[in-house]
């Protein structure tokens, strides 16, 4: 399938795109290097044997839009495009609706002009806010989410569902995905946040690296086992097999479907700082913080709905997650470098 992959050269869509050239696909990439480096096409060819065609774009500019469906015959649209750091939307309030909500009905439109109605969603179980109950299933109330990032996924989720409600030959994927960490494990792709990292696993890999002093763990009095907040962690290249699973089941029927992209199970900030030290071989100091607000003590898929209809089920544990994100830091400690050629 000829696949058109937004945003593809950003965390997940990079492996997205190296598992869809693996099993015989063909991505059309397109980005605006927001948060993304145009050497990561460099590091595709070379893992893949194949160089992704490249348009260097923004979802949010329909003619660009128009003419990549002119120019090739796509049968699908993996949408990865989109801001997500969540304490930036809270200060960028209009630059993440604008990104994520109007850049996805953008690309919608555009679709419907060239005719093309297969779509993948890259969505989050930020939209379940503080779940009633774990695991959590793809009926539990969704919503409640607390910040503009979460609310962005939350209606563009809405969107797509009455669009299919209006238009029922569209056949749209929702995928959820819990906590993405770990690197494609040739050491060659990962994760190059800007800035500070948000995110527990980069930050505990540029203290391994040597790059920051210490980790803050925010919180230990949390009703979880150890008392710091659990969540499901699962390894980019099985999200990125998830998209291809969803990939096959996309095209055989219309319809509307979601799914979790989770282990279904649950590990704590300690647990990962355990087994990243085990990964890198030295202990990764931390130390104990208050809560961060926002935080939810513990959230992990039910996974059951995926297994059944995709036939997809996620295989790495947090040993792998750790030592092959150890592989991709150790090997690019300053992350992509934009010296390479
Ligand atoms: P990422 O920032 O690494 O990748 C997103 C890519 O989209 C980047 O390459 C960026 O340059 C590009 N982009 C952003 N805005 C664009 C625009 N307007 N036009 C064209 N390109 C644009 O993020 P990621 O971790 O790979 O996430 C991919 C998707 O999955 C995002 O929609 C994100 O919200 C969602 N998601 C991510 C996580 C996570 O923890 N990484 C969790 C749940 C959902
Ligand atoms: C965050 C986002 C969520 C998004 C998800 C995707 C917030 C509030 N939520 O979720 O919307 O869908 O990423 O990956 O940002 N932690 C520390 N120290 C750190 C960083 C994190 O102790 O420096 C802890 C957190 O308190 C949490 C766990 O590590 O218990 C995971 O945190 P993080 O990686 O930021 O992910 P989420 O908070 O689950």
């Amino acid at each position: 399938m000829k696949v058109l992959v937004t945003g593809g050269l950003g965390y997940i869509g990079s492996h997205t795109c190296v598992q869809l050239i693996e099993n015989g696909h063909t991505p059309v990439v397109m980005d605006n290097l927001s948060n993304s480096k145009a050497l990561v096409l460099n590091r595709i060819e070379a893992l893949t044997g194949q160089r992704p065609s490249f348009h260097l774009g923004d979802v949010r500019d329909e003619a660009f839009l128009d003419s990549i469906f002119a120019q090739h015959q796509i049968d699908a649209v993996i949408h990865f495009a989109g801001l997500k750091a969540v304490g930036e939307s809270v200060s960028k309030p209009l630059e993440y609706y604008d990104n994520n909500v109007n850049g996805s009905l953008v690309l919608a439109r555009s679709m419907r002009k060239a005719g093309v109605k297969n779509i993948i969603f890259s969505s989050s179980a930020t939209v379940y806010g503080d779940p009633q109950q774990v695991p959590i299933t793809e009926d539990s109330p969704t919503g409640a989410t607390t910040n503009p990032y979460g609310r962005s996924k939350y209606i563009v989720e809405q969107c797509l569902s009455d669009l299919f409600t209006a238009e029922d030959d569209w056949s749209i994927t929702l995928l959820r995905y819990f906590n993405p960490v770990g690197a494609h494990p040739s050491g060659t792709l990962g994760e190059d946040p800007q800035g500070i990292p948000n995110n527990l696993m980069p930050f505990i890999a540029q203290v391994a690296v040597g790059r920051r002093d210490k980790l803050a763990v925010f919180g230990d009095d949390y009703p979880t086992p150890d008392g710091t907040g659990v969540r499901d962690y699962i390894h980019v290249m099985d999200l990125a097999d998830g998209h291809l699973a969803a990939l096959n089941a996309l095209t055989n029927k219309s319809g509307l479907h979601i799914y979790n992209l989770g282990t279904g199970k649950g590990s704590s900030v300690l647990d990962m700082v355990n087994a990243f030290s085990a990964a890198c071989g030295h202990p990764v100091a931390y130390e104990i913080h208050p809560r961060r607000a926002g935080d939810i003590a513990e959230c992990w898929a039910s996974t059951a709905k995926a297994e059944q209809d995709l036939g997809w089920k996620a295989t790495r544990d947090i040993a792998q997650m750790s030592a092959d994100t150890w592989h991709w830091q150790s090997n690019n400690p300053q992350g992509y470098d934009e010296l390479e050629k």
